[in-house]
């Protein structure tokens, strides 16, 4: 099978650059860009020789039009298939995936190209940055929540039993190709988890860009290509700004976390199963950070509000008591926020919110405070 022909083709909506200094890259988007990935890639690899990673629901739909584009540009290539879904953020496949880099005899100044969502992106990005000690590799993101958040900024690794991303590096793609078309494949519920990122950037510090996507949600999800090009580069100009300011997450970044802790607990409670994928976690925590925020009286309750109306008019769940099967403990929900990259000195650093696009990032938050909380919402 092959990628469908984009509608309304333009060559190329937008290019979002990423300012790290030697290590600063560009965000390419549009429709069409799988087509000629090639003419792109070429003038920017060391050695014309690529390994392009992608998982088993990718590879029936869009690995064939990456690879004849590749080859039409004289960029010699093969591929490697993992299979779909987030248990593929594991050691076992990473160490199959590195052996995979080592079997094709990949050199040093050859380059990894991750086809696919944030599993194949965090997961090739880290094989990336430890095979040889560090080769190139590029980002072609093919889910929403990979075009507007994953595939930009460098954070690369694989889950534990402990808990989610714990082990991993900063590793930064060369180029980021995101296809807009690619998105007319995505489930439904695959494209509704990456919007709760889109909705991400309006909430931590772009009101008007919450407003805008207030106004255009319904063509968003009816597949507009202009608005979708338009939501994809606003995020990654968001994203690509904070991300130049604070590359390794030493203060600002940690701002991109709204409602992760909370969703990254809800991830494992529900044992990163179809329960509840990121995006859906990402926005119950967005919706709960912005409660929690107004119960403390740091936010206006109808701010929280707005925000969670915007959440469920997408149609993404807002509340824990939304997650299908059997109810959530809050005490373990607790201690798996405790498991956090942001804990200090056992200390939780949390995401509020003092409303739409007012994100900050608060330190030494209350256990028992948070508990009284989660024990009212499961
Ligand atoms: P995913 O990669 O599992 O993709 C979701 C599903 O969509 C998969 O089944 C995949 O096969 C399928 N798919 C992908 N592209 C498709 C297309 N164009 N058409 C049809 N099907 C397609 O999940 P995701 O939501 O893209 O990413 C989630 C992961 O990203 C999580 O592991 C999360 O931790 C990680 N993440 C990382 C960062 C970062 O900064 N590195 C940021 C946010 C999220
Ligand atoms: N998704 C959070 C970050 O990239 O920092």
């Amino acid at each position: 099978m092959t990628s469908p022909a984009p509608q309304n083709a333009k060559p190329l909506h937008a290019c979002v650059p990423v300012d790290l200094g030697e290590r600063s890259y560009d965000i390419l988007i549009g429709p069409g860009l799988l087509q000629s990935a090639g003419e792109h890639i070429a003038p920017r690899l060391n050695q014309p020789r690529t390994l392009v990673v992608t998982d088993s629901t990718v590879a029936n739909i869009h690995l064939e039009t990456l690879l004849n584009s590749l080859r039409a540009s004289g960029i010699e290539t093969s591929s490697y298939v993992v299979p779909a879904g987030e248990a593929s953020k594991s050691f076992t496949e990473l160490e199959k995936l590195c052996e995979a880099i080592l079997t094709a005899r990949l050199e040093r100044a050859d380059s990894i190209i991750a086809l696919g969502g944030g599993v194949i992106g965090d997961l090739t990005g880290f094989a990336a940055a430890i095979v040889r000690r560090g080769m190139k590799f590029i980002q072609i993101p093919t889910t929403l929540l990979s075009q507007v958040d994953s595939s930009v900024g460098g954070k690369t690794g694989i889950n534990t039993t402990m808990g989610k991303n714990l082990v991993g590096a900063f590793h930064q793609p060369s180029l980021v190709l995101a296809d807009i078309a690619c998105l007319d494949t995505l489930p439904a519920r695959d494209f509704l988890s990456g919007y709760a990122e889109v909705v991400k950037y309006g909430l931590i510090n772009d009101p008007d860009f919450f407003s805008w996507l207030d106004l255009n949600l319904d063509l968003l999800k009816a597949g507009d290509i202009d608005a979708r090009a338009e939501a994809v580069r606003r995020s990654c100009l968001a994203k690509a700004n904070i991300v130049a300011q604070d590359e390794t997450e030493q203060g600002l970044r940690a701002l991109l976390n709204l409602g992760h802790t909370f969703g990254h607990a809800l991830e494992a409670e529900t044992g990163y199963s179809a329960r509840l994928t990121h995006g859906e976690g990402v926005a119950i925590g967005m919706a709960l950070a912005m409660a929690f925020s107004a119960e403390e009286g740091l936010c206006p309750s109808q701010e929280s509000e707005r925000a969670t109306a915007h959440l469920a008019r997408a149609g993404l769940k807002t509340q824990i008591k939304q997650i299908e099967g059997p109810a959530l403990d809050p005490d373990r929900l607790l201690t798996a926020m405790f498991q956090d990259k942001k804990v200090q000195s056992g200390r939780l650093t949390f995401i509020l919110s003092r409303g739409i696009g007012q994100a900050y990032i608060a330190r030494d938050i209350a256990p028992e405070k948070l508990k009284a909380f989660l024990t009212t919402q499961v």
